[in-house]
């Protein structure tokens, strides 16, 4: 196929956006194990938790216990989300390699997930920016709802441009385009990354897509094409919340990684690795891993095999 990248960064998003939905307590330690997992399966970015008020998100709470009781792995960066100054200073005192801020391209969905509209929280997000950068940290920006807002319908691809290029004003070494509810669709997808790219560039721009209607393959392929090089995923497909009817986590990295490879594109992962940590994770929330590959019993026997004692 043409115009396909060579190599993919896989950004792995399933110990932050997975877990921050679950309805149930999650050990530190699991999380700690999932994390580990990942980077030893060969993943150089995983975001480990979210600097958020444990008021909206009471299923990170641990973050602090999270990043200190990590052994991380050379070579492997651990961001984490902070919406505010306050979540910054505490992921500086847990020792953060990186940081990542959001806000969206709809203001109803930004005063649902930070209580401030749009320009509102990127105010908010300025100086958390500039101090992140002042204390050598690389600040990633997200912004939701990208292609379509689910209380607000369409959004205009202005506003999404207009968000991207704030955040890249503030110094965001990279954008993480999200679409939220998973509505978009191949062409949409590429239409989109296109024009936010004409203001800051496709070396900027990376893809976060939630599978919830079936689209995000197709929707990361169409991206490739157009020039991405840098996708989220997140393992087992963790997150969406079994409560709200439709919620989807994000593509399954399983399952983008098997189409990488496919495709000859290079990732640095280790397909069967990350099947088991899959799997692992999946076992301690007793649940089957909401990817394809994990559910395959091929990926299963070989997991046996590799878990058999060797003597
Ligand atoms: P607020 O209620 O307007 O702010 O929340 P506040 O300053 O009044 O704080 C409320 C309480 O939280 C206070 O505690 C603060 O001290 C505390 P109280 O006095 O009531 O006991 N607080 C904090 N505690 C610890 N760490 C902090 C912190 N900040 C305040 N950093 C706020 C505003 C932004 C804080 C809140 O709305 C919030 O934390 N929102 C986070 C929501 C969230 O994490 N959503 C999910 C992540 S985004 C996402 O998943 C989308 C993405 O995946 C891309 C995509 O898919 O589209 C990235
Ligand atoms: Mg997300």
């Amino acid at each position: 196929m043409n115009g396909l990248p060579r190599e993919v960064r896989v950004v792995e998003v399933g110990p932050r956006d997975g877990l921050q939905n679950e309805p149930d307590p999650v050990a530190t330690t699991v999380k700690i194990e999932l994390i580990e997992a990942l980077a030893a399966a060969g993943l150089k970015t995983v975001e480990a938790t979210s600097f958020v008020s444990p008021r909206w998100i009471p299923q990170l709470a641990d973050a602090h216990e999270v990043l200190r009781g990590l052994r991380r792995a050379e070579g492997v960066s651990y961001p984490v989300l902070v919406p505010n100054l306050r979540g910054l200073e505490r992921a500086r005192a847990a020792g953060a390699d990186s940081v990542a801020i959001f806000t969206a391209a709809s203001d109803t969905f930004s005063r649902k997930n930070t209580n401030a509209t749009v320009s509102e929280s990127l105010e908010r997000l300025a100086p958390v920016a500039s101090a992140a950068r002042a204390a050598g940290l690389p600040v990633r920006g997200y912004i939701s709802c990208v292609l379509g807002c689910p209380y607000e319908g369409d959004v205009p691809l202005q506003r999404v441009t207009a968000v991207a290029n704030d955040l890249i004003q503030m110094g965001c070494h990279e954008i993480s385009l999200g679409d939220t509810i998973g509505i978009g669709t191949p062409a949409a997808a590429r239409t989109m990354v296109e024009h936010v790219a004409g203001v800051t560039g496709m070396a900027r721009l990376a893809v976060h897509f939630h599978d919830t209607r079936g689209q995000s393959l197709a929707n990361i392929l169409a991206c490739l094409q157009a020039g991405i090089t840098v996708v989220d995923a997140s393992v087992a497909g963790l997150g969406g919340c079994p409560y709200a009817a439709g919620a989807s986590g994000n593509v399954a990295t399983e399952d983008l990684v098997y189409m990488l490879h496919g495709l000859d594109i290079e990732t640095g992962v280790d397909l069967t690795a990350l099947v088991r940590a899959g799997h692992a994770v999946s076992r301690a929330l007793g649940r089957a891993p909401n990817s394809r590959l994990g559910r395959l019993p091929e990926y299963e026997s070989r997991q046996t095999s590799i878990d058999e004692p060797k003597d």
